[in-house]
């Protein structure tokens, strides 16, 4: 209870602020094969070959690490990041889950991870008149969530509503002391949204071109080999 013009009023606790957005994103979980990813995982060393890909790659882990060192004040300067690259197995989703996990291991941030497709589905199911969550719910804890990490943002086709949701979602986050992490195979100003959402993503989250160069790619060649030459000897 807090007094307000002599009177007293309810208001709700952060904490339970908090259980309230986690229950409603409680699908939006950073990915099991990269649960306990830290920013040493992300490796450079024998994982990029082009010089530009492991010049990228440095950029990529040194500004993750930093950005998790100097969280409190990227918070209160609303700022996160947009890593990029169009070439898939760069490993974008790698560095981001990074990021997320040591928030949450550093700082007990509340953090939540999902693709910009499993963001818009689960908003999207919530129009069926059985659902128990109503879409305000939904989008107000996506507005509010302290870190919310959107993975590859622009993938999917935009459909009639998309444009909407991410405008409210959004235009909320850039005004308030939170921060969104986002990976994307395209740069802010190729998106395919509206310019008034682009122009809020280059406002709310610093743009780091990842490596154009494939790791999946690399680490599936290696293995291949090593698998085809233990069944030719052994
Ligand atoms: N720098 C790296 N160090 C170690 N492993 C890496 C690195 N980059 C990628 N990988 C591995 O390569 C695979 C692909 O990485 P990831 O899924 O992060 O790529 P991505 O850029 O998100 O790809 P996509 O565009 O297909 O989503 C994963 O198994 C990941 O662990
Ligand atoms: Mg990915």
């Amino acid at each position: 209870m807090v007094e307000e013009g002599g009177r007293l009023i309810a208001v709700e606790c952060d904490c339970r602020e908090l259980r309230t957005i986690n229950t409603k994103l409680e699908f939006a979980r950073i990915d099991q094969e990269f649960c306990e990813a830290t920013i040493s995982d992300y490796r450079i060393k024998g994982y990029y070959k082009k010089e530009s890909a492991i010049e990228n790659a440095m950029i990529c882990k040194k500004s993750a690490s930093e950005y998790v060192r100097r969280f409190d004040e990227m918070k209160k300067r609303k700022k996160g990041l947009y890593f990029h690259s169009k070439r898939a197995g760069s490993g974008k989703t790698l560095l981001v889950s990074a990021i997320g996990n040591e928030l949450i291991r550093r700082y007990k941030a509340q953090v939540r991870f999902a693709t910009a497709g499993e963001l818009l589905d689960a908003i999207r199911a919530t129009y069926s008149k059985d659902s128990e969550l109503k879409t305000h719910q939904l989008i107000e804890a996506a507005k509010k969530v302290e870190v919310l990490i959107i993975d590859d943002l622009g993938q999917q086709t935009v459909k009639a509503d998309t444009n909407d949701h991410l405008f409210d979602i959004f235009n909320y986050r850039i005004k308030s002391d939170v921060v969104t992490i986002f990976s994307s195979n395209c740069k802010v100003e190729n998106l395919p949204y509206d310019y008034r959402i682009k122009s809020r993503i280059q406002r709310m989250a610093v743009p780091i071109q990842a490596p154009e160069e494939s790791v999946r790619q690399t680490l599936a060649e290696r293995e291949n080999e090593e698998i085809l030459d233990s069944l030719l000897t052994g």
